[in-house]
């Protein structure tokens, strides 16, 4: 029995290009294979650390220097990380005109990096920081390199300079999430590539996407609470293998047709 409606890359190439043009929403599975450790598998960042401690707005004003030193230990190396074969085969099909947009819940540019051009963030990107008080602009460098201390203080204003990354208890940004959910009841195909789908709003995007009449494609190496609940077609691997095998039978079809 087909429990979770187990498909497979040439069907789903098929369903895409009969579809047109596709939204994706990815989420920390999609930079695995990039070396950037997800959150909730086993060796996933919130099974190292308890994320009331690290992660949320009211850890920081409570205890700075301690998720400072999360902060430099986890956001440090997105620097130096590169995009792996799924982001780039997503860039590759916004190029032909078949991503309308990636939404991510990442915040490690990857997306960006590999190419892709219309990416909402919701969660923010590590690269950016701002100061909590004027909101003037510095970088990930300014924190890495304690210049202006630790934790980093504003000059002008003597605030906490804090990373451009939504905490738990903060508000997502506006702009973002109402763009993502627009786009997700006017998409035709949602491609939904890993995420464990725990994290509202994100997680309710694949439903919102759904009842609008879109088909749900999902790319996880286990199934998840969206598989179980919302997904049509279930490509179960890593992503990078998926996407470069998905992306090419599309791009032959192409050049066929
Ligand atoms: P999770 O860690 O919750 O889920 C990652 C998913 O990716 C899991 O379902 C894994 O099975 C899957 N996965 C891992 N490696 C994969 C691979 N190579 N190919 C395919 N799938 C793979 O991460 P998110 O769902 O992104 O928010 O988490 C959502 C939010 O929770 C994050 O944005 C972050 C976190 O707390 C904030 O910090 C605000």
């Amino acid at each position: 029995m087909n429990l979770f409606n187990l498909s497979d890359t040439t069907e789903v190439a098929k369903k895409i290009l009969q579809r047109g043009e596709m939204v994706v929403l990815t989420g920390a599975g999609v930079s695995t294979e990039s070396g950037i450790p997800d959150f909730r598998s086993p060796d996933g960042i919130w099974n190292k650390y308890d994320f009331t401690e690290f992660a949320t707005i009211d850890a920081l004003l409570r205890n700075p220097v301690k998720v400072f030193g999360f902060f430099k230990e986890f956001l440090g190396p997105l620097k130096s990380a590169a995009p792996n074969k799924a982001h780039k085969a997503l860039a590759r099909l916004e190029e032909v005109g078949l991503v309308k947009a990636v939404i991510t819940q990442n915040i490690d540019n990857l997306h960006q990096k590999a190419g892709s051009k219309n990416v909402i963030e919701l969660h923010g990107n590590a690269l950016n920081a701002r100061c909590m008080g004027c909101h003037k602009p510095y970088t990930l460098d300014d924190i890495e390199n304690e210049r202006y201390g630790f934790p980093p203080v504003c000059p002008d204003c003597k605030k906490l300079i804090k990373p451009d990354v939504v905490l738990f208890g903060e508000r997502l940004p506006d702009a973002a999430i109402k763009t993502a959910c627009q786009l997700s009841m006017d998409s035709k195909l949602m491609l939904v590539i890993g995420t464990s789908g725990t994290v509202a709003p994100a997680s309710g995007l694949p439903h919102l996407a759904k009842k609008a009449g879109a088909d749900i494609v999902e790319i996880n190496v286990e199934p998840t609470i969206i598989t179980k609940t919302t997904t049509d077609f279930f490509l179960q691997g890593k992503a990078g293998e998926i996407m470069s095998e998905l992306c090419e039978k599309i791009l032959n079809e192409i050049s066929v047709g």
